[in-house]
């Protein structure tokens, strides 16, 4: 059969949407019923994506207003919107308010009063869920969010102290709790103790606060392989541990008292892309293999520097050919900064310039995790595939737009 790629322009993502099926099915089967999934759109707001995991049901876990237009448009409702992240501008909570958004994550008693006053502003009262930072962090997490010093959350021991900061106001009802603890847990059963200080938490502060959570949302962590040959982790017994967990600490969560919802960005989506780009020089330098790709940080992996995500230590499938591996090879794109390494000693195949290498899951914290406009190169396209087929093409584009000018100006 003939490769349905062969004739995809270099560089480009590929997202195969019946890999993203089958790892919501497997995130379904991993949480317990009844639940809310909740996609977080920072892993890959591709619309097919989006559209995709909407239609299984998903909700939407939202940071920002370009992350906001992207779930409306693919049609998650509004009312299984939840908005996160700490440092809100009034501007995108009015307009979150107004798109129909009643759920709002909040990190501080002036999160919640800017809720408040955005929310009596236009008439429609919003559902706060307090965000937690508990006391020590989950263990085996990839990245900490919490339980460390963090712009993330309020520290349980200021709601203990102070209860009367966080109650509900008129316009923003405090309706729940949100422990998003961290991100790419080692598996199962670094999950399970996760959620149970999750669990054992929110039960405390509700006590404390005095009040029954209408959503409590444990957050996720849920792993994925990033840039390396790999498949989801088997979780088979989580959702009947979680089940048991919340029996015991929130009785009524089976019929919906509280609702429980799960976050998860790169389970859902790690493992459905990958990408596809050319290899433009090979040489040796002070003694050390130097392959050129025509993708770089700006591609893929910006954020790697960032220490958001693991080093980059990429798998590059390359055409099978005769020769030995380049060992202890500099794997560099094409951005003028040295910065503009991928890996510093990897072991590659023997390519040529012209071959096409394929990095394999990335299709979470791909392309809109990069530092796309530095430089200047085009961003990659992006190729959707769903039952084996490419469905649509599509490339971003960074257009500057001009929003004043001084009049004679050149
Ligand atoms: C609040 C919140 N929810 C969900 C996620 C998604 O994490 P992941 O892609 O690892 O599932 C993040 C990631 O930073 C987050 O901050």
């Amino acid at each position: 059969m003939a490769d349905p790629l062969a004739a995809i322009e270099t560089p480009a993502y590929v997202y195969d949407l019946d890999e993203a099926r089958r790892a919501h099915a497997l995130l379904r089967a991993a949480v317990p019923e009844p639940s809310w999934i909740l996609y977080s759109l920072k892993a890959n707001p591709h619309p097919a994506i989006v559209r995709t995991l909407r239609a299984l049901g998903c909700g939407a876990e939202i940071s920002s207003r370009g992350e906001l237009a992207a779930a409306l448009e693919a049609g998650v409702p509004a009312e299984r919107v939840l908005l996160t992240g700490p440092g809100r501008r009034d501007r995108e909570l009015a307009e979150a308010l107004e798109a129909g958004v009643r759920w709002f994550s909040v990190d501080s008693p002036l999160g919640l009063a800017q809720v408040d006053l955005a929310a009596r502003a236009l008439g429609a009262p919003a559902r706060c869920l307090l965000r937690i930072n508990g006391p020590t962090p989950a263990p085996g997490q990839g990245l900490t969010m919490t339980g460390v010093a963090s712009q993330f959350g309020a520290d349980a021991e200021w709601i203990e102290r102070e209860p009367a900061s966080f109650r509900s106001a008129a316009g923003a009802r405090l309706a729940g709790l949100h422990l998003y603890m961290g991100t790419n847990l080692a598996g199962e059963d670094a999950l399970a103790g996760q959620f149970q200080m999750a669990i054992a938490t929110a039960r405390r502060l509700t006590g404390v606060l005095s009040f029954e959570p209408e959503l409590l949302s444990l957050g996720g962590g849920f792993p994925a392989p990033f840039a390396r040959e790999g498949s989801l982790p088997e979780l088979p017994n989580l959702a009947r541990r979680l089940a048991d967990m919340l029996d015991g600490a929130f009785p009524g969560w089976r019929r919906g008292s509280p609702r429980v919802a799960f976050e998860s960005g790169r389970f859902l989506t790690g493992t459905s892309g990958s990408l596809l780009t050319r290899v433009l020089d090979v040489k040796c330098s002070h003694g050390q293999p130097v392959v050129v790709l025509e993708s770089g940080i700006n591609h893929l992996g910006g954020m790697s520097g960032l220490r958001r995500l693991p080093p980059l230590v990429p798998d590059l499938h390359a055409p099978v050919r005769d020769g030995e591996p380049l060992a202890n090879a500099i794997v560099a794109g094409p951005l003028c900064t040295p910065l503009d390494t991928w890996a510093r000693s990897a072991t590659v195949a023997p390519v040529r310039p012209g071959d096409v290498v394929r990095v394999p899951n990335v299709g979470a914290y791909g392309l809109t995790a990069s530092l796309l406009a530095f430089l200047g190169h085009p961003p990659p396209r992006e190729v959707v595939v769903d039952g084996g087929r490419v469905v649509e093409v599509s490339q971003l584009t960074l257009n500057r737009q001009t929003l004043s000018a001084s009049p004679g100006g050149d």
